[in-house]
């Protein structure tokens, strides 16, 4: 009874208004009239100002994210056995669940135990088919295991990219290394190139991760998203922009300051798309007690890695990274004369 009683007193207070509404909306017509009239630009100002600033927000997914670069790369991947290169195809589960794809090219039986594992996260474009050549090279010369990571909407990955998606990708990635009990978890190199180097900062930078990585080495990748976008604009107007206008930012320029794995930063001097003082500046602000530039003069941003030389680099750093482990252990440096037992990279000046 209680309920109907007020049931009907709401309905009976808001006919009143209606019927008051109806009475004056002719006033109510002209005063919306007025309104309209004296303030309709500036609505329809700030209307066009909050869609365009929307649909920029937006588009910014499509500058930075090219999984359908070149075309058929989310229908076509090249597989590692192309390239004559065994593995296997794994699927696993993103952190929140999305479908992501890797390939995990591994050494023969009787050395994948003994081998290091390269995690290898690529660039903006095409998807981990498109770096098979570079991993001929890693796989041949530096004896490693590779996992290739597919981020989400990549290749054949489920999904749409997106920065936390990419990061959590990663994580997943090193989260598996850690399942599999067949390769060993002491001597995972977190390895990224361009983009890819943003996604392996941002990992190495947790402390729960870093634990888990034995070094870190980037290549031809940026100080941040905004910068990049200062650089690749050159509209003086987006040094006014604040950070929250970015939907991807990428900040690896305030991430390197929490590094404290040894950390290699490989930058090409060619570099037409990141310029190579990004490098420079990363490495400068590098925390990591362990750490090194490697400037190589006509490397640029997507084929440094075919220089000569390189991969001695990479081998010299792998080694050089094995030698502190062994220090940290005994607490005093390893004699003029001592060399490393075992060591797949003693002839590293012959790469
Ligand atoms: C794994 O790597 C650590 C650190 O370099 C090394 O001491 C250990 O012997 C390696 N394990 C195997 C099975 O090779
Ligand atoms: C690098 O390669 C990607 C595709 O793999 C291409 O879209 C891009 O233009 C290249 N960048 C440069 C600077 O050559
Ligand atoms: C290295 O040199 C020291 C003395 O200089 C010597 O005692 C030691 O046996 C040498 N070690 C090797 C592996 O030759």
């Amino acid at each position: 009874m209680g309920g109907y009683v007020r049931i009907s007193k709401v309905f009976g207070t808001l006919t009143g208004v209606m019927l008051k509404i109806w009475a004056y909306s002719g006033i109510v017509l002209f005063v919306c009239f007025v309104l309209y009239y004296f303030y309709g630009g500036i609505f329809a100002f700030i209307l066009l100002i909050f869609a365009a600033t929307g649909i920029i927000y937006h588009a910014e997914d499509n500058f930075l994210f090219n999984p359908d670069l070149p075309s058929h790369s989310r229908v076509f991947v090249p597989i590692p056995s192309m390239y004559n290169l065994p593995y296997e195809s794994v699927q696993i589960k993103s952190i929140d669940g999305t479908m992501i794809n890797m390939f995990f090219i591994h050494q023969p039986q009787e050395r994948q135990r003994q081998s290091p594992t390269i995690v290898f996260f690529h660039g903006n474009a095409g998807n981990m088919g498109h770096r098979l050549q570079n991993c001929v090279g890693l796989y041949h010369n530096l004896h490693c295991n590779i996992l290739l990571v597919e981020y989400r909407g990549y290749g054949l990955s489920e999904g749409t990219p997106s920065e936390e998606g990419l990061y959590m990708d990663a994580r997943a990635s090193i989260d598996y290394l850690y399942s599999r009990n067949d390769i060993n978890h002491s001597e995972i190199i977190v390895f990224g190139r361009s983009l890819g180097g943003a996604v392996a900062i941002d990992l190495a930078s947790r402390a729960e991760y870093a634990e888990k990585i034995w070094c870190l080495v980037v290549e031809n990748t940026f100080t941040s998203i905004p910068d990049m976008a200062k650089v690749l604009l050159q509209w003086r107007l987006l040094n006014y922009l604040p950070l929250i206008c970015y939907k991807n930012k990428f900040i690896s320029l305030y991430k390197v300051i929490h590094l404290r794995i040894p950390t290699l930063f490989i930058s090409g001097m060619a570099d037409t798309l990141v310029p190579p003082r990004m490098m420079t500046e990363l490495h400068n602000r590098c925390a990591s007690s362990k750490k090194q530039l490697l400037k190589l003069n006509s490397g640029t941003h997507n084929e440094t890695w075919t220089l000569p030389g390189y991969y001695h680099a990479l081998a010299v750093f792998l080694q050089n990274c094995r030698i502190q482990v062994l220090e940290n252990r005994r607490q005093y440096p390893l004699a003029e004369n001592e060399t490393l037992h075992n060591s797949i990279w003693t002839h590293a000046e012959n790469i």
